[in-house]
């Protein structure tokens, strides 16, 4: 369980904002259920796109074995670096687009988590990008497969590319 401040749960509560008090409150496996696949697997290097708070960003880092996370977004936000501020040895942060980001990560990633620009032409583009950017075995995945938007580039790119699309409550992945 995520642990934060007294003085950043207020700051929640003030701004109304009760999804993210109850995502603080989830635990990662239950919440994204495509991070099971890497239980109990060691020194993990991977990517989110799209971190906001940095909630789910947490819940990794806490959750999970990991070694380093590269996490991107075109924003940058003092309620994320708050939060993670206990991870911070194990992070870097890529203030870009995901698109212009891609060129700073490293190949043979164990991972990556694509909840960034939700628009198909974007969700595609991401896939697209980073696919190659996963060593062989590894998880490429990502949220919101409910939605049709997203359901539909993760479908066409995966039916493309012969791979078999497992989904969760919201999460969709693939194991390369
Ligand atoms: C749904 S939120 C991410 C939530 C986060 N993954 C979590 O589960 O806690 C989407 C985030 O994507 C970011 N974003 C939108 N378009 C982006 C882009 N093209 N590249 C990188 N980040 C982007 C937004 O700034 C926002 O913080």
């Amino acid at each position: 369980m995520v642990v934060v401040s007294k003085e950043l749960l207020d700051y929640f509560k003030k701004s109304g904002a009760r999804s993210v008090l109850d995502t603080i409150k989830s635990d990662l496996f239950s919440d994204r259920p495509a991070f099971l696949e890497l239980k109990d697997k060691k020194d993990l290097v991977g990517v989110e796109l799209g971190v906001q708070y940095g909630v789910n960003a947490a819940n990794i880092l806490q959750y999970l074995n990991i070694k380093k996370l590269y996490l991107v977004d075109i924003h940058d936000t003092a309620e994320r670096r708050e939060i993670l501020k206990d991870f911070e040895h194990k992070i870097v942060y890529i203030i870009k687009s995901s698109t212009d980001a891609v060129t700073e990560i490293p190949d043979d990633l164990d991972f990556v988590y694509i909840d960034a620009d939700h628009t198909e032409k974007a969700v595609y583009e991401d896939i697209e990008n980073y696919f190659p950017k996963v060593r062989e075995g590894g998880l490429v995945a990502g949220h919101d497969y409910n939605r049709s938007g997203t359901r539909a580039p993760i479908n066409k790119f995966f039916d493309n590319n012969k791979r078999r699309v497992s989904t969760l409550k919201r999460d969709w992945w693939v194991i390369k």
